[in-house]
């Protein structure tokens, strides 16, 4: 009894360890797409360009990513590997992870799985929600990610998000907006916690921006699960094939049961 319960105590102790992972902030909802090519692709151009160099994805081979995503193998070899590796190695870097706790509080961890361990949500909220805190040491913070170590890498493409104050929505405990009796308008409150970026400081404007990191989250969701596409595919034959063989056998019934009655 005594190990059954230990038992159950480790299954469900990774649900606290990723419950502990930061505050409870809302997440924006993303429909991550196995079969959109294009995505994929930009997604990994995305990824070996700003993450790769801090992040390895070492359980991801580029020949795999090449066939998966229709990309032929000399291209990815040409375009999307800098350093000397070869096209049939695994996605690694040659960062020492001890110096890079050193640097960062803690060592870049290895992306391949992420998507598995938070949710494809959490990652693309967390990518598009830095903002300018000039106490911690890389000048950044993150309302998803509290104090992380993470410097804001894809800076560049976002521009500089602060927070400011606005008038934002009430909503009530339930999370559905609070319309005003009288007027019929719904109500607003002021926050301090609204993100906002500064204008011109960055080369992408928000929707280019949120494109490109929902490129980048769908392709972390391909690496988290790369069977999806072929379960997909696979998955529909196999239904077809059942509907086919349904067929198939009640006409044999009929015709085995024809005689008897
Ligand atoms: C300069 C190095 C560096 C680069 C480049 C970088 N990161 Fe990070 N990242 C880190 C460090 C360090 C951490 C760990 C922070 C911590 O635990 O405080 C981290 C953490 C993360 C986490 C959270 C991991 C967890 O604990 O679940 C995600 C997700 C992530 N990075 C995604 C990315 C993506 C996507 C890119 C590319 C756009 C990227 N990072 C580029 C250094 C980097």
């Amino acid at each position: 009894m005594k190990k059954l319960i230990l038992l159950s105590l480790m299954l469900i102790m990774p649900a606290f360890a990723v419950a502990s992972a930061g505050p409870k902030v809302a997440l924006d909802h993303i429909q991550t797409d196995a079969a959109d090519k294009a995505s994929l692709q930009r997604g990994m151009k995305t990824y070996v360009n700003y993450c790769l160099g801090c992040h390895t994805a070492q359980y991801q081979r580029y020949i795999r990513a090449a066939e998966d995503l229709h990309m032929p193998a000399e291209l990815v070899a040409e375009h999307l590997i800098f350093s000397d590796q070869k096209v049939g190695e695994q996605m690694t870097n040659a960062m020492d992870s001890k110096l890079a706790a050193d640097w960062f509080g803690a060592p870049p961890p290895d992306l391949t799985n992420e998507v598995n361990l938070r949710g494809a949500d959490w990652v693309y909220t967390y990518l598009r929600s830095f903002y300018v805190d000039d106490s911690r040491p890389y000048g950044v913070n993150n309302v998803v990610f509290p104090s992380v170590g993470m410097p804001n890498v894809l800076l560049e493409l976002q521009g500089v998000q602060s927070k400011a104050c606005a008038q934002v929505p009430k909503y009530d405990e339930h999370g559905s907006a609070v319309i005003d009796s009288l007027t019929g308008k719904a109500l607003t409150v002021e926050s301090c916690e609204v993100l906002t970026v500064a204008e011109g400081t960055g080369s992408m404007n928000q929707a280019q921006f949120d494109a490109a990191v929902y490129d980048l989250t769908n392709f972390m969701s391909y690496m988290a699960k790369p069977y999806k596409s072929d379960s997909q595919r696979i998955g529909m034959w196999a239904i077809l094939f059942c509907l086919l063989m349904t067929l198939v056998f009640y006409f044999l019934k009929k015709e085995f049961w024809r005689d008897v009655h």
